[in-house]
């Protein structure tokens, strides 16, 4: 995701200030690079670079960047790592044209090609800069932008929230989308476009939304849309904003978490828009290694184990997990045979960053599946795999936990392929096209009864959340999330073991979370229930829908679809308990989005 912002106004007096102030709200979007192009006396001033907003604001002299009509850009990167070339805005040749964009342009290579053997100039790695180019090579065929932009949907793949100024028209910005958000804005003598409502909320509550397929231009005070397939005019009035500044941010959740809690389905679906580059190494280095050793701290930790459940026992790989903090156990054995999984949201743990560090001077393949484009991890990396999960505000990871699980189910579905195991993997390929689907039914449907759970559980001294298997991941991670934001203490445990010992702090009441798909551990889980229950304890099943059998055994049960009981079944089965952790904590009277004691980002031993 980016933050962006086009304004065009009567008033060159706070212009600079406006755009800044927008960028600043809309930060929580994405905060790597930033860039601002003002139309000024038939030219464009951009003053743009590396680093926050505060930062790149602080290195512009906004007097020298007087105008009445100019955009901002706090990037996200997805192609090309975060650098003062690649921040936005992009231009043409000629300086004549300048465009910020969020999203990702499919064809941008192809386009690259064709416009550099046409003779233009790249000057960035990103898929964006293309879009200059192409405008520039039409309006010089005699187009009009208007014009111009309704022949670049044609030619654009992908998505895209355009937002396009150009030095012959120094009042007017141009704006179109296709999948990615675009709000205009709009006063008497002001008109706003931004990827988001709280860029422009202190200025006017006046909103109009930008539709797939719409082109909209906009003078001070002016709008006017278009199809930008039929070309004809489309009229559509101003809505009224009442949210809060703050709550806009969080577009109208709570809190951050809450919000990425159910942006999990979308981030899944965009991670699937985009092949998984040099997959196909990916897969055939961990199926020809003679060890596979996973380094991740926390909740990637718990993510890396499903590299161990499917390589392990579907291939007989060795594949053994490690937190990356106690990375000199596993020392001795690696090689440059050995492939290492490294997992990080943020790329920057210290701990993940020491232990692949070494593993790589002993020769170790590094494979890093990452969020953030460019983070340390990325650079001592053999190969990358990017989540796309956007920047994840919440300290406690919800969205970016199911999109690096779902990268190594993906890699995972490659290496199938790769050993003609065709029928399992028509199999998966079915279950990941609709596991975005499956995890927005489950919030819509099981956010009321987490809410109850949470009530229910909110006095507890302790919980455990019990699996066998796979489902062991998904018991680990549900029980960090309850640990980290409401402070109750929740310990997971593999089910079997749960006799040999923790058995013996179950009391009345004790909340106890099963995982119990109907795969090949149901049938000893329900043994475990039994045993929970007979000494008081108050269960609580994520199960298969419509499992008889343990509705009448629980107090009470989650229904996951029965296509992923089998397969991918730690990524719709951890729903219920970020939510879970999610309302206990909110019940508890915790801001859940900042929980004691706790970084994003642990970049300190
Ligand atoms: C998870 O909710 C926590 N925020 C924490 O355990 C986190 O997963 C861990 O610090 C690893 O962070 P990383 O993914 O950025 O490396």
């Amino acid at each position: 995701m980016c933050g962006i912002i086009g304004i065009t106004q009567n008033n060159s007096e706070d212009l600079m200030e406006k755009l800044y102030q927008s960028l600043k709200r809309l930060e929580y979007r994405g905060y790597d690079s930033v860039g601002f192009a003002v139309l000024s006396q038939e030219s464009i001033k951009i003053s743009k670079n590396k680093g926050k907003v505060d930062e790149v604001a602080k290195q512009t002299d906004f007097s020298l960047m007087k105008g009445t009509t100019g955009i901002g850009h706090s990037r996200w990167a997805t192609h090309g790592a975060p650098t003062k070339e690649n921040a936005h805005p992009h231009t043409d040749c000629q300086n004549k044209i300048a465009v910020i964009h969020n999203g990702i342009i499919s064809n941008f290579l192809q386009l690259r090609k064709e416009l550099t053997q046409k003779g233009h100039i790249f000057t960035s790695e990103t898929d964006t800069e293309v879009v200059p180019h192409l405008l520039e090579d039409l309006l010089q065929q005699g187009k009009s932008m208007k014009e111009a932009l309704f022949e670049l949907a044609t030619i654009l793949g992908g998505a895209y929230a355009l937002v396009v100024i150009h030095t012959s028209e120094p009042n007017k910005i141009y704006c179109m989308k296709k999948e990615n958000p675009l709000i205009l804005g709009v006063t008497k003598d002001e008109s706003y476009a931004a990827s988001d409502i709280p860029a422009f909320l202190p200025y006017t509550r006046e909103a109009i939304t930008l539709r797939d397929d719409e082109l909209a231009t906009l003078e001070p005070g002016k709008y006017m849309i278009y199809n930008v397939k039929t070309g004809k005019t489309v009229s559509r009035k101003p809505h009224r904003i009442t949210w809060t500044p703050d709550a806009a941010q969080k577009g109208g959740y709570p809190h951050f978490m809450l919000k990425e809690i159910h942006e999990s389905g979308q981030v899944l679906r965009t991670q699937l828009a985009s092949e998984i580059s040099n997959v196909e190494q990916i897969a055939q280095a961990i199926l020809d290694a003679d060890n596979i050793i996973t380094m991740a701290a926390g909740t990637a930790f718990y993510a890396s184990l499903t590299t161990q459940y499917l390589f392990q026992q579907t291939f007989g790989k060795i594949v053994i997990p490690t937190i990356a903090s106690e990375y000199e156990t596993v020392l001795p054995i690696i090689n440059k045979n050995t492939v290492v999984v490294a997992v990080s949201q943020s790329g920057e743990t210290i701990d993940t960053i020491k232990a692949v560090k070494e593993a790589k001077q002993k020769g170790a393949k590094i494979i890093a599946i990452v969020n953030v484009v460019g983070s340390t991890i990325t650079r001592i990396a053999d190969h990358i795999v990017y989540i796309q999960a956007g920047p994840e505000i919440g300290v406690a990871a919800t969205k970016t936990y199911l999109a690096q699980v779902f990268a190594i189910w993906r890699i995972y579905h490659q290496a199938l392929l790769k050993t003609n195991q065709t029928t399992l993997a028509q199999q998966l390929q079915k279950a990941i096209q609709n596991i975005p689907d499956e995890i927005e039914r489950i919030v819509r449907n099981d956010e009321a009864k987490a809410r109850d759970i949470a009530k229910k559980i909110q006095n507890a001294q302790s919980a455990f959340y019990l699996g066998r298997g796979i489902n062991l991941t998904t018991a680990l991670e549900g029980a960090l999330k309850l640990k980290e934001i409401s402070y109750i203490h929740a310990e997971a445990y593999p089910a079997g073991e749960s006799k040999h010992g923790p058995i013996a702090l179950i009391h009345k009441n004790y909340p106890i979370i099963f995982i119990a798909p109907n795969d090949n551990t149901r049938e000893k889980i329900i043994g475990n229930i039994m045993e929970m229950k007979a000494r008081g304890a108050y269960t609580i099943g994520i199960i298969e829908k419509h499992d008889q059998e343990l509705k009448q055994i629980l107090h009470q049960y989650f229904e996951i679809n029965p296509q992923y009981s089998k397969q991918l079944q730690n990524i719709p089965y951890q729903i219920p308990l970020h939510l879970i952790a999610y309302y206990t904590a909110t019940t508890k009277g915790h801001d859940p989005d900042y929980p004691r004691n706790l970084a994003k980002s642990v970049t300190v031993e």
